[in-house]
């Protein structure tokens, strides 16, 4: 019998090692000790990575007309910092308690004592949250540029070239996939707030008019987006922020936030950003960043609404939601859409030229696939290694496929097995992994 997800610590823990032992995520420089709030992702963690982003990128971009992409440099101009009021606005004020010297962020806490024990507080401090590096290899010529702490801004700041070269109008979106980097004081929960980690925003102009109508459609395109990828819903829901919680930029914005095993927590926030980031830029480039109507032949600032999820948090959230114990088996039921790898190939035992048919089966999958050939250890083992890591699919090639050209398809969750002709496994995984979705 499958135990419910448990929403404890351990379940957190277990989740972890099995992340470590599978290749899945491993603490960064792990032979130095590691290095805090940065993270490695191994053999299945890179592959289940760029499904996650492939999924964004094709239901946001791909198969959309009014969404085109693009990809900024990492560093920018130190203005694009300063115009976005991360320069003077991107801190975060920490106290330290006296007694047992854990440190917080003071816009956490309740009253004026240690949450923990108690003990009295020290006056707050600022911690910048930018990382800050220098262009320019000599000390006297080198400028101090910082490490984008989101991606948005370039999207903001390219808004007239990309618009010049799409030939889109508003209502249209540009979207950018890539990694952020910010200087937290205190990440924890794994990958959760981590100083490395990557972002996937669309910036969609509107007019000022249209803001609550695409406000409402983003909120619910995303959240079904979640479901897409295989999040169950009990997990899932909206928060929407306090106005004394809003950003310096936002008039309005709403969490998408998933029940990790230490609580509730945000994935992505949605948001009505105005007119405020358009107007910066113009303001502190001299450039004219207004939009110009054909139809009503009006000139005006667009507005965005905004979409900023995390690919390290979607990740940590698909394989919470996905991670069960059983009684002989521990299994991730990750949806066929995002899985690792989506077929295991094995020889039911190596001899009788069972290895070289399922090599060629594996030959055959693997040009459209994720596919693994394994002939090692018992066929048992075989199939609870692929289960630990999400694989939906397993194919066993037996002494019966040399009789009659069939061989053995386990489902993951079920454990059922069914026999398939090997000319129509194409046919059938297509069904069933929807390949041509
Ligand atoms: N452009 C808006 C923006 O960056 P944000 O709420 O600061 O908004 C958006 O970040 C998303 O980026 C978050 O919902 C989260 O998924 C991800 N994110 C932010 N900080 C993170 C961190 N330290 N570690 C991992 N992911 C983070």
């Amino acid at each position: 019998m499958a135990k419910k997800n448990s929403s404890s610590n351990d379940t957190m823990e277990k989740l972890v090692a099995l992340c470590k032992r599978r290749g899945i995520i491993f603490p960064s420089s792990g032979i130095y000790g590691g290095i805090n709030g940065c993270w490695d992702y191994g053999p299945v963690g890179v592959e289940l990575r760029n499904n996650v982003k492939a999924h964004w990128w094709r239901t946001n971009v791909t198969l959309r007309d009014d969404v085109v992409g693009m990809d900024a440099s990492i560093i920018t101009h130190p203005q694009v910092w300063v115009a976005s009021g991360h320069v003077d606005q991107f801190h975060d004020l920490m106290v330290d308690c006296k007694k047992c010297k854990q440190r917080f962020r003071q816009d956490h806490l309740e009253g004026d004592k240690c949450p923990e024990c108690g003990g009295e507080l020290t006056e707050p401090k600022s911690f910048d949250l930018m990382f800050k590096t220098t262009l320019g290899a000599s000390a006297e010529s080198s400028t101090t540029v910082y490490l984008r702490p989101e991606t948005c801004q370039s999207l903001f700041v390219d808004f007239k070239e990309v618009l010049a070269v799409s030939r889109q109008k508003v209502p249209f979106g540009i979207a950018q996939v890539g990694k952020s980097f910010r200087n937290e004081v205190t990440p924890r929960n794994f990958t959760f707030r981590s100083r490395e980690f990557e972002q996937m925003e669309i910036e969609f102009f509107v007019t000022e008019a249209d803001e609550p109508k695409f406000f409402d459609e983003w909120r619910e395109e995303r959240m079904n987006w979640y479901r897409a990828i295989g999040i169950r819903e009990e997990n899932l829901r909206f928060r929407e922020h306090r106005p004394d919680e809003l950003a310096h930029y936002a008039k309005k914005c709403v969490d998408i936030e998933f029940q990790f095993p230490f609580g509730w927590g945000e994935l992505e926030g949605i948001a009505n950003r105005g007119n405020y980031d358009l107007s910066q830029h113009s303001k502190f480039s001299n450039k004219d960043l207004s939009y110009f109507d054909e139809a009503t032949k009006t000139k005006f600032l667009p507005s965005v609404i905004e979409t900023s999820a995390g690919v390290d948090r979607t990740m940590l959230a698909v394989l919470a939601d996905a991670y069960a114990e059983e009684e002989d088996r521990v299994v991730l039921r990750l949806s066929p859409a995002i899985a690792p790898i989506k077929v295991g190939v094995y020889p039911l035992v190596n001899k009788e030229g069972l290895p070289e048919t399922a090599q060629k089966i594996n030959d055959k999958l693997r040009r459209r696939i994720t596919t693994v050939y394994d002939s090692g250890g018992s066929i048992g083992r075989r199939y609870r290694r692929q289960d630990e890591i999400g694989t939906p699919f397993g194919i066993t090639v037996d002494f019966q496929t040399l009789e009659d050209e069939t061989v053995t398809l386990r489902e993951r969750d079920s454990m059922e097995q069914v026999r398939v002709k090997i000319d129509e496994l194409i046919p059938t995984l297509n069904a069933q992994l929807d390949l041509d979705r």
